[in-house]
C-alpha cells in the first residue's frame, strides 16, 4: 500500500517532466568506456547493440528514457573510476560502487557530474586525496567514501549546503574537519582516521562514535576538550641588565604622564568652579550636546533602559496610539507608556523588528515595528480596523497600533511559548513535538487561514508573510497566526522564487501566496527542516527526494522513530506539494487545503482511539 502511494506520488509529480527520448549513441559509448575502466575483463553485459534503459543493462536504472542511477555493488570490480566518460551521462543522479575492489583516486573530472545527488564509494581500495572538485557538486545529498585508503585533508565539503549524509570512516584522512553545518546532516561518521583539531560547532548533535579513533580530534562530543588558546609566554626570569634599564625608562615615562594628567584634572576642576558664576555659554553647550546623543524627549529619558524601543526616530510622537482592545488593562494605554517601558528585542527581520515590552502594571506586550510598509497611513488604519472585525481564536489580533509616515508599530498580546519555528528547530523540544501534535497544528493553522481569507477576501487583505516564525504558541501550545495583513506584498519580492518569476504574467494573487506559505509550513512540520531562500531550497529538496523514491527519508527522523503512520504523512506531504505548486492557479484554495488536512486529522484521531 505504502509503495503504491509513493509510486503514484512520483508519477504525479513527474507527469509534467515526461519527455520521450531514447539514450543516444554518444551516451552509450561513454557508459561502456566507464565500464571498461571500472571492470577490466568483464563488460557486465553492457553492449553497444542494446539500449541501457529498454534492455535494462545491469545496475542501470532509467527515468523517462534517461539514465538516472548506476548501481554496481559487490561485484568484485577491480578497475579504476574514470569520471570523464561517466559524467557525460548528464542525467546521472546516483552512482554506487559500494563493496568492490576499485582502486586509484577520484578524478577531478567528477565535477562534471553536476546532477549527482548520491555518491557511494564505500568499501573499495580508493586512495589519494579527495579532489576539491567534489565540493563543487552542489546537488550532493549523500557522500560515502568510508572504508577506503584515502588520505590527506578533506576539501571544503561544507560548501555543499544540502548534504545529509557524510561517511568517511576507516581511511587515513588528516587535517581539520571543514565547518560542516551539522544541523542539516542526518548521518555523519569520520571515525578511525587521523583528523586533528576542534570538532566544528554543532558536532555534539552526533554521538562520540561518529568521531572516535582520531587521536588529534577534540571538543564536543568527544570527552577530551580542546586546549585553551595559549596565553602569551611568561616572561623569562633572567632579565638582562639593559632590559632593566628599558623597563625603568618606561616606568619614569609613565610617572611623567600620570603627573601631567593629575595636573590637567586639577586645573579643569578649578575652571568648572569658576564657570558656575560666569560661564553660562559653556553650560548651554554641554546640555545641548547631551540632548543630541540621547532621545527625543528629555523628560522621560531617565526612565528608559538602553533596551527600550525608543531608538525609533523622533518624528513619532506626532500622531498617537490607537487602542483597539477594550481590555481594562489596555484601555488607557498611551504611546508614552510603550516608550517608557523596558523593552527587549525578540527578533529582527527584513521588514522590521519585534520587541517584548513590559508595562508598569506588569502586562507583557509584543510590539512589532515595521519599516517602509509602502502604504499610506490612512489605508493602514483602515486595514487594521477591518482586521479587528474579523476575529478568529487562532489569529492574534492587534490590540493597538501606531502609525506615522515612516514607522508603524503594532501591539499584540505577548505569547510566552515562542513560535512554531522555535518549537521545530530548537534542539530540546524536538522530541515532544509528536506527529499527532504536528497534524493538529497544521489543521488549526489551515482552518484559521481559511477563515481569515473568507472574511477578508473582499477587502483584498491576505496574510502576506505566512511562515513558522509568525505562528505563535499560546499557553496551551495551541498555534496562533500573528502578523496577519502586515505585509503588503510587493510583486518584486516574489520574483525571488524562480518558478513564480516565470508565471508572473498572470495577475498576482496574494491569497495564493498564503497557500504557498501554508504548503511550506506543512513541509517544515513533516521534514523538520528549515526553510531558506523563500522556501525554494526546501521545496526543491523534497521534490528531489520524492523523485528518487527515497520518500521515507523526507520525513523528520523523530516522526519515523515515533512510528507515525507513514501513509497519512505521505498524504499530508501531498497536500503540501499541491500548495507549493509553481503555478498559483494549480494550488488549492486555503479552504480546500484546510478540508484536506482536517480529513487526515479526523482519520488519525479515529485510528488512535480505536487503538486504545
Ligand atoms: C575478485 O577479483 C580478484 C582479481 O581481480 C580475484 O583474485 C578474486 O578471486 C576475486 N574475488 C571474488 C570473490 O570473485
Ligand atoms: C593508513 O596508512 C598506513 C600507512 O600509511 C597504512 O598502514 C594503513 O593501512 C592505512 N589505513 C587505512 C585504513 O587505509
Ligand atoms: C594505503 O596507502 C598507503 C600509502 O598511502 C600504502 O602504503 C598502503 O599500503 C595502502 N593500504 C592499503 C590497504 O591499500
Ligand atoms: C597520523 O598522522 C601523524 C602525523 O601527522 C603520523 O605520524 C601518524 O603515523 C598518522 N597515523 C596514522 C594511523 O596514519
Ligand atoms: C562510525 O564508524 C566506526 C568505524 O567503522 C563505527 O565503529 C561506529 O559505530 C560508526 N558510528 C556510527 C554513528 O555509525
Amino acid at each position: 500500500m505504502r509503495r503504491a502511494t509513493i509510486r503514484a506520488l512520483a508519477i504525479l509529480i513527474f507527469l509534467a517532466f515526461r519527455v520521450a527520448t531514447s539514450v543516444d549513441e554518444g551516451t552509450k559509448q561513454s557508459m561502456i568506456q566507464f565500464m571498461d575502466k571500472v571492470s577490466p575483463g568483464s563488460d557486465q553485459g553492457w553492449s553497444l547493440s542494446t539500449d541501457p534503459c529498454a534492455d535494462q543493462w545491469k545496475g542501470v536504472e532509467c527515468e523517462s528514457q534517461s539514465v538516472k542511477r548506476i548501481v554496481l555493488e559487490e561485484l568484485n570490480l577491480s578497475g579504476t573510476l574514470d569520471a570523464s566518460p561517466l559524467c557525460r551521462v548528464q542525467s546521472l543522479a546516483v552512482l554506487s560502487l559500494k563493496g568492490n575492489n576499485v582502486a586509484g583516486g577520484i578524478p577531478k573530472e567528477i565535477a562534471n557530474c553536476k546532477h549527482l545527488t548520491h555518491l557511494y564509494l564505500g568499501g573499495n581500495r580508493f586512495s589519494g586525496q579527495l579532489p576539491d572538485a567534489l565540493s563543487r557538486l552542489n546537488n550532493l545529498k549523500r557522500l560515502d567514501v568510508s572504508d577506503n585508503n584515502f588520505s590527506g585533508p578533506l576539501p571544503n565539503l561544507a560548501r555543499i549546503s544540502g548534504m545529509i549524509t557524510f561517511f568517511a570512516q576507516n581511511n587515513n584522512f588528516t587535517g581539520e574537519l571543514p565547518q560542516f553545518d551539522f544541523a542539516n546532516l542526518e548521518h555523519f561518521n569520520v571515525s578511525d582516521n587521523n583528523f586533528t583539531g576542534q570538532i566544528p560547532d554543532g558536532g555534539g548533535r552526533f554521538q562520540e562514535n561518529s568521531f572516535l579513533g582520531n587521536l588529534g580530534l577534540c571538543g564536543s562530543p568527544l570527552p577530551n576538550s580542546c586546549p585553551a588558546p595559549q596565553p602569551a609566554k611568561k616572561k623569562q626570569k633572567d632579565v638582562s641588565l639593559d632590559k632593566i634599564f628599558i623597563y625603568l625608562g618606561y616606568v619614569i615615562l609613565g610617572l611623567i604622564v600620570v603627573l601631567f594628567l593629575v595636573y590637567k584634572i586639577a586645573r579643569r576642576s578649578k575652571k568648572k568652579e569658576d564657570g558656575f558664576d560666569g560661564g553660562k555659554n559653556r553650560r548651554s553647550d554641554t546640555s545641548s550636546s547631551k540632548a543630541n546623543g540621547a532621545l527625543s524627549e528629555p523628560k522621560t529619558s531617565e526612565n528608559r533602559s538602553e533596551y527600550s524601543i525608543t531608538s525609533v526616530e523622533s518624528g513619532m510622537t506626532t500622531s498617537s496610539l490607537v487602542v483597539l482592545s477594550d481590555a481594562p488593562a489596555l484601555r488607557d494605554l498611551k504611546f508614552e507608556d510603550l516608550l517608557r517601558a523596558p523593552a527587549e528585542q525578540l527578533g529582527r527581520g527584513k521588514h522590521g523588528s519585534l520587541y517584548k515590552v513590559v508595562l508598569s502594571n506588569g502586562l507583557a506586550l509584543a510590539v512589532k515595528r515595521i519599516k517602509d510598509l509602502g502604504i499610506p497611513s490612512e489605508d493602514f488604519k483602515g486595514r487594521m480596523r477591518k482586521m479587528d472585525r474579523a476575529k478568529h481564536p487562532h489569529v492574534l489580533p492587534p490590540v493597538a497600533f501606531y502609525c506615522s509616515k515612516q514607522e508603524k508599530l503594532l501591539v499584540y498580546e505577548y505569547k510566552p511559548n515562542g513560535s512554531l519555528f522555535n518549537l521545530l528547530h530548537g534542539m530540546q523540544n524536538a522530541q515532544i513535538f509528536d506527529w499527532g501534535s504536528r497534524l493538529s497544528v497544521a489543521a488549526t493553522v489551515a482552518e484559521a487561514l481559511a477563515f481569515m481569507h473568507s472574511e477578508l477576501r473582499e477587502d483584498g487583505i491576505a496574510h502576506g508573510n505566512l511562515k513558522t516564525t509568525n505562528i505563535l504558541l499560546d499557553k496551551d501550545m495551541d498555534p496562533c497566526i500573528s502578523e496577519y495583513g502586515l505585509m503588503v506584498v510587493k510583486t518584486q519580492d516574489y520574483s525571488q522564487i524562480p518558478e513564480i518569476r516565470s508565471s508572473a504574467a498572470s495577475p498576482h494573487d496574494a491569497f495564493k501566496d498564503d497557500v504557498y506559505g501554508l504548503g511550506l509550513i506543512l513541509l517544515e512540520l513533516l521534514t523538520g527542516k528549515m526553510v531558506q531562500n523563500n522556501g525554494y531550497d526546501l521545496a526543491k529538496w523534497v521534490h528531489s527526494v520524492v523523485r528518487e523514491e527515497w520518500t521515507g527519508e523526507v520525513f523528520d527522523g523523530v516522526l519515523i522513530s515515533e512510528g507515525a503512520d507513514e501513509e497519512r504523512m505521505v498524504r499530508l506531504l501531498q497536500v503540501g506539494l499541491q500548495c507549493i505548486n509553481p503555478s498559483p492557479a494549480e494550488r488549492p484554495s486555503s479552504r480546500q487545503a484546510a478540508a484536506l488536512i482536517s480529513s487526515i486529522k479526523d482519520e488519525e484521531e479515529r485510528s488512535v482511539s480505536s487503538d486504545s
